[in-house]
């Protein structure tokens, strides 16, 4: 008698922007018309409260089945001491599939040890490049899509992208972006501006209702772990505010790195206001309130794309195109110039009006669970 083929997903989650991309996935699995078993784990490459759990509980994630408890190190300590652990748990879980998400370094860990177990990776949000080989995660995204099996990708420009990398075309399938789904489950859920603001001074307050309020992130090492460069964009920062407030939530890097910097008294008694990582509700409900967003991550390019907030992208390029050619994304790199004019055109009413892209249109994981359950089947 033949041994039944296995039919676990093993999911992998790793850091903060893996868990809105992992939280619909997981429930197409549960809900869909053949509903398809999961074993989540989770690396622990992100650990803070305000980092991780307050995003399973604010998505209703389950709780992991495996937590590697990784932490933070090196890239090549963090990915090894990742595919170290994850290789017994990836026999004993016996899975179909590893499906991993996004770009960090949690996703060619996992993915790494998978493809030479002989497990099939799946990889959710493939496609994507900057062609700037000097940010880790556009390793991880190479690496990640050569080693896999089913390719899922968010724009259609990726498919093209893949072939000229040598990846069957059949492998890829466009389903849309799942960040998309989580975004439209949540929009009604999401904690008001005013209740926000109301957490700071009543001048801060007074601004914001008469001019708006603006969000900033920034976290990429190109921008905040060189002290010059985080200097300049501090001051180009505190400048901006005199038009308009602008909401901080500041990312344990970017907080060590500016406190290792001595750079905080640059911002004391400016209208940038420094918060702790906001929570997924939190910051969708300022999100869709804001005039404008500046930002060096990822997914915020996709979001206010999504929601139509202008925004302009505090890097060289972008591994997201399509939130330039269709949606409200500027790349206006570093240069302190190209910032202000930036801002005074959005705040000009001459910020890009976008629209929202093919398949954002929240169903793309019942999609990829519509793709998984056939190929399953086919085996
Ligand atoms: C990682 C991802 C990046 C993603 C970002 C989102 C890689 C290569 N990079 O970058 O793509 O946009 O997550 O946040 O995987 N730290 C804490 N608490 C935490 C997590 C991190 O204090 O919960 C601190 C640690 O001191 C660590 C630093 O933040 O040294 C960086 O963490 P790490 O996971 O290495 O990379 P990120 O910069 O967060």
């Amino acid at each position: 008698m033949s041994t039944p083929l296995p039919r676990t997903i093993l999911c992998v989650v790793g850091a903060r922007p893996n868990f809105m991309k992992m939280a619909p996935i997981l429930a197409a699995f549960r809900h869909g018309s053949t509903p398809i078993n999961a074993h989540l784990l989770h690396t622990g490459q992100h650990y803070d409260h305000t980092m991780q759990q307050q995003f399973f509980d604010a998505l209703g994630i389950p709780r992991p089945d495996t937590d590697l408890g990784v932490g933070s190190a090196s890239h090549a300590q963090q990915t090894a001491e990742i595919m170290r652990r994850f290789e017994p748990v990836l026999r004993k879980v016996h899975p179909a599939a590893v499906l991993v998400v996004g770009d960090v370094n949690s996703t060619i860990a996992c993915a790494l040890v998978a493809a030479k177990e002989g497990v099939p990776v799946i990889h959710v949000e493939a496609g994507l490049r900057s062609y700037d080989r000097s940010m880790p995660e556009e390793i991880n995204r190479v690496l990640t899509d050569q080693l896999s099996e089913l390719l899922f990708t968010t724009e259609l420009s990726a498919e093209e992208r893949l072939t000229r990398e040598g990846i069957d075309p059949r492998r890829v399938h466009f389903v849309g972006n799942v960040m998309i789904d989580t975004l439209r489950d949540n929009l009604s859920r999401a904690i008001p501006a005013e209740r926000q603001l109301a957490a700071f001074d009543t001048d801060i307050q007074a601004r914001a209702a008469a001019d708006g309020f603006g969000i900033v992130t920034l976290h990429r090492p190109s921008n905040v772990d060189d002290p010059n460069i985080l200097e300049q964009l501090l001051r180009c920062l505190t400048e901006t505010t005199e038009q308009l407030p602008l909401i901080f939530p500041l990312h344990p890097r970017t907080r060590d790195r500016i406190e290792a910097f001595g750079l905080r008294g640059l911002i004391e008694g400016s209208g940038l206001l420094l918060t702790e990582p906001l929570g997924y509700l939190e910051m969708l409900g300022l999100l869709r309130e804001a005039r404008l967003v500046l930002t060096d991550s990822g997914g915020l390019q996709e979001e206010s794309t999504a929601l139509g907030i202008p925004c302009l992208t505090l890097r060289e390029n972008t591994e997201r195109p399509i939130t330039v050619e269709e949606g409200t994304n500027t790349v206006v790199g570093r240069d302190v110039t190209a910032i202000a004019r930036g801002v005074k055109e959005i705040l000009g009413d001459r910020g890009k009006a976008g629209k929202i892209p093919e398949g954002w249109d929240g169903e793309a994981a019942r999609r990829i669970a519509e793709t998984i359950g056939q190929w399953l089947a086919d085996r």
